[in-house]
């Protein structure tokens, strides 16, 4: 079969270069992309005065039957075609005949490629901001119900500190809201247009490159061609952000995956959301966050797939760069289903609020609150510091909790202890005393879960 740039070979291409070079498998994921671009394009050519109107229409109602055949999955992709233009291309031409040879006036493959990448990732990266603001959604909502919801905060896994709940599950709030800051920032480099830009110089005729941004909606137009056709920069981008968030769901799936083993108990993940054991019959496995978790590692690995093709890369076009693809399709897939599957998760855990609460019950998280009681009596805070220290080492000698102990023991410490220790190392109090702005007392919570509330209602 005649390649459509056969005419300076004089042999056929060997089965094993067809094979190697060609993209078609992995890049007919472009296909509408391809063909939304080549409309434009052509559109562009006839206001110019480069085709005429009748060519125009003709090319323009073969690629709209290209797009519902794609749609239906009714094209058919062939492997000695190379890659998603060409196969377009070549279907085009059976198609409409010779008039379709007219679609790659002023343009070229590698300026075609480039705009359809935009063109896919722009739509993505609009897809994913709306599946993260429903997993901030869900965790708004969890976090409404647990602002008084009394739990360990830990530093090094151990426990530190009570706080609230909601408090601890804000924090991903915030973690998710950077990360759709990013992606939405992004944007604006995606919205470069690449085509016109030809192969690599640009072309000879008279073409309008912002008439062509216009109709594509993008609202800038690469200044320069032989960074437009080479530049990767906008899948970098998209993927250092994505591995960001995967970072950012793989330290949430890490703690679902904690706090629902027995250990902890502090959650139950819906059984809807969890697998079983193919030997151990008693087994639920929290399989879902695992594999969040897991996943993380081939978002970081296509990051670094890339950067390391692009390093070094002579400009300008060069058949590396078709190696930006799978990874960048395989993030896409990556990222959208674990955000479409942690929305439910998250929405139908239980929150296991009495292990929590007992949990505090008995640690000694509310140490630095009786150093503090010593300190704000007068006492050096390093010096009460090292007092409450001798009180917790005794007490765990006596396995007693701080509130267990009498105030006779207290005062064989410091003649300044009295009634009044209890009620300022009570875990709610504890909590509520954290009133400084961004800390967990239920009032600074409250406002904050406002905060959040007002940045999913008016998605700024
Ligand atoms: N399939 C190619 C890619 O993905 C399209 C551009 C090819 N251009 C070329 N001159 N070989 O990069």
């Amino acid at each position: 079969m005649d390649k459509l740039w056969g005419g300076r070979f004089s042999k056929e291409t060997d089965q094993l270069v067809d094979q190697f070079t060609a993209s078609i498998f992995f890049d007919q994921k472009l296909a509408a992309y391809d063909i939304e671009g080549s409309i434009a394009h052509v559109e562009m050519l006839g206001s110019c005065g480069i085709l005429s109107d009748g060519e125009v229409k003709k090319i323009k109602d073969g690629l709209l039957e290209m797009k519902r055949k794609a749609e239906k999955g009714e094209l058919h992709y062939r492997q000695e075609d190379e890659d998603i233009h060409m196969n377009i291309e070549r279907s085009l031409l059976d198609a409409i005949g010779p008039v379709a040879g007219k679609l790659h006036t002023a343009r070229s493959r590698n300026d075609q490629v480039a705009t359809d990448m935009h063109l896919y990732l722009r739509e993505k990266i609009d897809e994913i901001l709306s599946l993260l603001l429903q997993v901030e959604k869900e965790i708004v909502e969890q976090a409404k119900k647990n602002v008084e919801t009394i739990f360990p905060g830990y530093t090094h896994l151990q426990r530190a500190q009570p706080i609230s709940f909601a408090h601890h599950l804000l924090a991903y709030f915030w973690m998710f809201e950077r990360d759709r800051e990013r992606y939405k920032d992004s944007l604006k480099r995606v919205n470069w247009l690449p085509l016109g830009a030809g192969a690599l110089a640009g072309t000879t005729f008279p073409i309008d490159r912002f008439l062509t941004a216009k109709k594509l909606g993008f609202d800038f137009v690469y200044p320069n061609s032989i960074d437009a056709v080479s530049d990767r920069d906008f899948i970098l981008e998209f993927l250092a952000n994505s591995s960001i968030l995967m970072m950012h769901l793989s330290r949430l799936a890490e703690e679902l995956v904690l706090w629902s083993s027995q250990e902890f108990q502090f959650i139950e993940i819906d059984d809807a959301f969890c697998t079983g054991s193919s030997i151990m019959p008693q087994k639920k496995n929290p399989d879902v966050p695992e594999l969040i978790r897991g996943k993380t590692g081939r978002v970081y690995g296509n990051l670094i797939g890339l950067l390391t093709v692009m390093k070094g890369l002579p400009l300008a076009y060069n058949k590396d760069l078709q190696e930006d693809k799978e990874g960048m399709f395989d993030t896409v897939i990556t990222i959208e289903q674990s955000l479409q599957i942690l929305a439910p998760l998250l929405r139908t855990m239980e929150v296991r609020k009495e292990r929590m609460a007992e949990a505090i019950r008995t640690d000694y998280s509310n140490a630095t609150d009786l150093a503090d009681y010593l300190a704000k009596k007068g006492i050096p805070f390093r010096e009460a510091h090292d007092i409450t220290g001798k009180i917790v080492y005794y007490a765990i000698t006596k396995k007693k909790s701080l509130l267990e102990l009498s105030l006779n023991e207290y005062r064989s410490y410091s003649p300044l202890f009295e009634e009044d220790l209890y009620q300022a190392i009570d875990p709610r109090q504890v909590m509520a005393a954290r009133n400084s702005y961004g800390g967990t007392s239920p009032e600074q919570v409250a406002v904050q879960l406002r905060l959040a509330e007002e940045r999913v209602r008016t998605n700024p």
